[in-house]
């Protein structure tokens, strides 16, 4: 780990300096999109929110489809009104702080409240990461690395934060590695890629919704419990057998249980639907290799036939149901079904974020310091996953 962390620092030093790659002269294209692929897979990429805008896989007919949600131009993401958070890494910290507020060695931080009428702070405050442009420090044809520098203080957060994030292509396969340093001060860190995904990309005659997706997490027992707007309050619950929050037990559809008295609430107050951390529990089995030790999550649909298997070095599993879209967003010129209005529904989506256990900050009895909170002299924060598709 020493020498991981010493040739990030190395890293950064040449980010600071401008680098710029021998040869970054690929991208972007017309839409300022900078494009990686691999054998069965292309992928667009821009650098608001280091975010991911268009995924290209071919389904179960050799039909290419566009599976995950964004903008056709790059420069709309940043005069976009409703921000959604489409395809970006939020950052400094994922999710939500509970009243904008953490304690770090017995010094309390104030963050940007942001939400819920400023009783929270979601995805790192009203200038998180997914609102900036980060720097493309490197992009071949199957590769691109961005970066970002975070100052200290930037949204009230303690100490500067520097990270890269590089997605490759290999072969039916998109792979994330996300990495962070706390150069000046011990900082909460927690990164994701809130990628919204529609394995259909909104061509199925017969709905716009992926509610007839069929999802899987054989690892996610339990999840975090959450009060009202959705903030950890300390409590682990049980996915009991059977219950609407089994996903583990068996694979189950989305919508499976949405005539269910039980889901009202389950993703806040008067929500149906899901927007929820699952915990991913893994080590009870003895060691594991993240890689090789299956899918921490797969979701497929019937329609492309196309599946998508997450494997990931994290520790838990978010799963939003997209219940707070409305017909507003509209979806790409590569994507829908004619006839139909070129918008994303209620449920028109999944949005699934491998993370570690939210809000973990403010629940030190979890005792998960080591994942969330970074300093100068720790090893550096790292995400790492892989998404591999395949078509039934
Ligand atoms: C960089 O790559 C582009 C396109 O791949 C090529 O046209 C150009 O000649 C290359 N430039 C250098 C300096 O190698
Ligand atoms: C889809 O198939 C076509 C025809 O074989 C091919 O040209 C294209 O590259 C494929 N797309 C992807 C994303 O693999
Ligand atoms: C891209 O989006 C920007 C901002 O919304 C707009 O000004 C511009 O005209 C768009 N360009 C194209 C080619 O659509
Ligand atoms: C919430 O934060 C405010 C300051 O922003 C502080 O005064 C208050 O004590 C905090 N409340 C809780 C319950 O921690
Ligand atoms: C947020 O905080 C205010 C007072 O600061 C309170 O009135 C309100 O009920 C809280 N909750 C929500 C969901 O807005
Ligand atoms: C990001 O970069 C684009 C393209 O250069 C620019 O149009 C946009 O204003 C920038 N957005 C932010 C938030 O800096
Ligand atoms: C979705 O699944 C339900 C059963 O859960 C089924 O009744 C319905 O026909 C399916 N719809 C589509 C469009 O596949
Ligand atoms: C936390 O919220 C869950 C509902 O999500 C509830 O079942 C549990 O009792 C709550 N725990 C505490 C300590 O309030
Ligand atoms: C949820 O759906 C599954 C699959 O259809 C079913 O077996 C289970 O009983 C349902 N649970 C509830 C609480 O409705
Ligand atoms: C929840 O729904 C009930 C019944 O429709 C309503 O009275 C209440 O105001 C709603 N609560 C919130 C927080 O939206
Ligand atoms: C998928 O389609 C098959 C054949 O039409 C059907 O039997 C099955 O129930 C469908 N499964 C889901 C999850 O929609
Ligand atoms: C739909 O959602 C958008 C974005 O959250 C919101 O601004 C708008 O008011 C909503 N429209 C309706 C009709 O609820």
């Amino acid at each position: 780990m020493m020498k991981l962390s010493a040739v990030i620092s190395i890293l950064a030093a040449t980010a600071l300096a401008q680098y710029s790659a021998p040869n970054d002269t690929i991208g972007p294209n017309a839409d300022g999109k900078y494009e990686i692929s691999a054998e069965g897979i292309r992928g667009l990429f821009i650098p608001y929110g280091a975010s991911i805008s268009n995924l290209f896989i071919n389904d179960t007919n050799g039909i290419e489809r566009d599976i995950v949600l964004g903008f056709d131009n790059a420069s709309h993401y940043s005069v976009d009104q409703f921000h959604p958070h489409l395809g970006g890494v939020p950052g400094r910290y994922a999710n939500r702080i509970k009243n904008s507020s953490f304690v770090i060695d017995g010094v309390e931080y104030h963050v940007e409240p942001n939400e819920n009428n400023n009783n929270d702070t979601l995805h790192g405050g009203p200038d998180g990461w997914d609102y900036r442009n980060f720097t493309v420090v490197a992009h071949t044809s199957d590769s691109i690395t961005f970066s970002i520098v975070d100052p200290d203080g930037k949204e009230g957060f303690p100490g500067e934060v520097i990270s890269y994030i590089t997605y490759t292509m290999t072969p039916h396969t998109w792979n994330i590695k996300m990495v962070a340093l706390a150069t000046t001060k011990k900082t909460p860190i927690m990164l994701s890629s809130h990628t919204y995904w529609n394995l259909d990309a909104f061509a199925n005659p017969d709905t716009p919704t992926a509610l007839n997706y069929t999802l899987h997490m054989p690892y996610s027992g339990q999840r975090i419990g959450t009060d009202g707007i959705l903030i950890p309050n300390g409590t682990i619950l049980p996915n009991e057998l059977y219950s609407v929050n089994d996903f583990w037990s068996s694979p189950k559809q989305i919508g499976a249980n949405f005539t269910s008295p039980d889901l009202l609430g389950n993703c806040g107050t008067n929500c149906t639907g899901y927007d929820t951390c699952y915990l991913v529990n893994r080590a009870q089995n003895g060691p594991y290799d993240w890689r090789s030790g299956g899918p921490v999550a797969s979701l497929s649909s019937n329609f492309t036939g196309i599946q998508i298997d997450i494997f990931t070095d994290q520790d838990a599993f978010q799963v939003y149901s997209c219940g707070g879209q409305n017909g507003t967003l509209p979806i790409k010129s590569t994507q829908g079904y004619e006839g139909r209005p070129r918008v994303v529904e209620q449920f028109g989506c999944i949005v699934m974020e491998v993370e570690d256990w939210i809000d973990a900050i403010n629940q030190p009895e979890w005792q998960r310091d080591k994942k969330n909170i970074f300093g100068p002299g720790d090893d550096p924060y790292v995400l790492e996953a892989a998404y591999v598709f395949s078509v039934n």
